[in-house]
């Protein structure tokens, strides 16, 4: 899918180069841009500027840029602001797409409401100078990957601190800019520590809702039972405690984006509350009998394998199907190659400046050590790492003794760097199944027991072994 619409155009336009004035049957036309065949330009320079007389059913003159691609055509970039934009070729665009009835990105048929195609959920009103602002702007984003792979996939932008120039994260890239135009629910999955919530921040960001909230709620770190009421909000009254109404994540995600992290673990009712709100954004707040509205796009994101999750009864399979639309899989650390050592360059910088410490680099052992390690927190244990290594680090090197990745474990594992200690692996285990079945259950104490297949006894020992079930105020 392309970022700018194009619709065929088969007209002559003029350009007026050096004086010159030269026909050029056009090809198509775009947002942005108008492509010619390139035997007629043969006296014009690249990138030199032209003006552009242009038949939109009425005489447009514009501004642009000639840009030979190297075959039989070339290109003629507008530059123009956006809003002249949106008032000529814009309009002109939007109206021949009315005319058509096809969508220009995914030529599915229109139906009558022309303004959005249902197809691929791409808004078709280019009159609209914010879409065309939009739209400029991720022409942009592609640029600035490539300036950002020339100079080794670091953008140094304050708020832009996405790393990757591997070619699994450019494809990652492209993702991001492709869903950020639609209103989809994106689904992203993951380990621990891939850059999940950056991702939805990133689609966040890119699209038409970027100056409108980013909410996010970590279904982990809520409580089953206090979940409903932080996603749907609750009336004076609801509840014990409830001493005044208070809005729900959701709308105060209205008009942005709600980001529900770790959704694979949300609890089954909520899950259904969830669903139905998908259907029509309708919700009631808890204790509530007026039905609200909110318009959110949702991003959900899951370090589990949610296909089983379906299939062990854990996740509803209607509600997979519905965020399984636009998925993004963010690959672990320790496949995106070189990657790694360019982010671990950058956070060390990044530190030593927090710190005000003066450390150059890593020495080359360090470097191989990074590259080896497997990473099994990903990039929050890189950060971590490096972090910890610059306040450790007493000279401007860091070497491989001051990064708290355990080599002598990782040779004795066979480099692998997976802890193969019972113990602590059952351990961890363990933890996690009663976790999880604390979380399906919402603290029932008997249904754990059945989803475990253990006595209730033994299930409170569990839970005082691992300090579970203890609410913990965690906001
Ligand atoms: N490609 C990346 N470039 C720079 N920082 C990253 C990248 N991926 C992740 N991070 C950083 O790593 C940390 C963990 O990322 P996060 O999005 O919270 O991961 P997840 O939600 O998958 O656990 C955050 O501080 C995030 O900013
Ligand atoms: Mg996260």
């Amino acid at each position: 899918m392309r970022v700018a619409p194009r619709i065929y155009y088969k007209g002559t336009i003029k350009i007026n180069c050096n004086g010159n004035q030269i026909d050029l049957p056009a090809i198509d036309l775009s947002l942005f841009a108008v492509k010619v065949q390139n035997k007629f330009l043969d006296i014009c320079k690249n990138f030199q500027e032209v003006s552009i007389h242009i038949d939109l059913d009425k005489e447009t003159v514009l501004k642009g840029k000639i840009f030979r691609t190297g075959g039989d055509h070339a290109v003629i970039l507008f530059n123009e602001d956006d809003e002249f934009i949106a008032e000529t070729i814009g309009e002109f665009l939007t109206r021949e797409i009315e005319r058509t009835g096809v969508c220009p990105y995914c030529k599915t048929s229109l139906n009558g409401d022309s303004k959005m195609c249902k197809g691929c959920g791409m808004n078709l009103d280019f009159t609209n100078v914010h879409i065309v602002k939009a739209l400029k702007e991720f022409r942009l984003g592609k640029l600035i990957s490539k300036v950002v792979e020339e100079n080794g996939g670091i953008k140094k932008e304050e708020d832009v601190e996405f790393i990757g120039a591997s070619k699994p994260m450019k494809e990652v890239f492209k993702l991001i800019r492709k869903y950020a135009t639609t209103d989809y629910p994106v689904l992203i999955t993951g380990e621990t520590g891939t850059g999940k919530e950056l991702t939805a921040r990133a689609i966040h960001e890119r699209s038409l809702r970027r100056n409108k909230p980013f909410i996010a709620i970590n279904c982990t770190a809520v409580p089953p039972d206090l979940l409903e009421a932080e996603l749907f909000g609750y009336e004076k009254g609801a509840f014990t405690g409830a001493y005044k109404t208070k809005q729900g994540k959701v709308e105060l995600a209205d008009g942005g984006t709600l980001f529900l992290d770790e959704i694979g673990d949300m609890p089954l009712d909520i899950q259904s509350k969830l669903l139905r709100f998908l259907q029509d954004y309708s919700f009631e707040r808890l204790g509530g009998t007026k039905t609200l509205k909110a318009d959110v796009r949702i991003i959900a994101a899951t370090n589990v394998d949610l296909e089983r999750a379906v299939k062990e009864g854990r996740f509803r399979e209607d509600l997979y199907y519905r965020l399984n639309v636009l998925t993004i899989k963010l690959p672990p650390l320790r496949e995106r190659g070189d990657d790694v050592i360019i982010m671990a360059q950058y956070f060390l910088e990044k530190s030593a400046k927090e710190l005000n410490k003066n450390i150059k680099g890593f020495t080359d052992r360090a470097l191989e050590a990074i590259k080896n390690y497997t990473w099994p927190g990903n990039v929050r244990e890189l950060i971590n790492v490096v972090r910890k290594a610059c306040v450790l680090a007493k000279g401007e090197y860091i070497d491989v003794d001051d990064l708290s990745i355990n080599v002598d474990k990782l040779s004795v594992n066979g480099g692998e760097g997976i802890n193969l200690n019972l113990e602590e692996n059952i351990n961890k285990l363990e933890k996690e199944l009663l976790e999880k079945a604390f979380r399906i259950s919402s603290g029932n104490v008997s249904k754990i027991a059945a989803l475990l297949g253990v006595s209730r006894p033994t299930v409170y020992k569990l839970m005082e072994k691992y300090g579970i079930g203890r609410i913990e105020e965690k906001r």
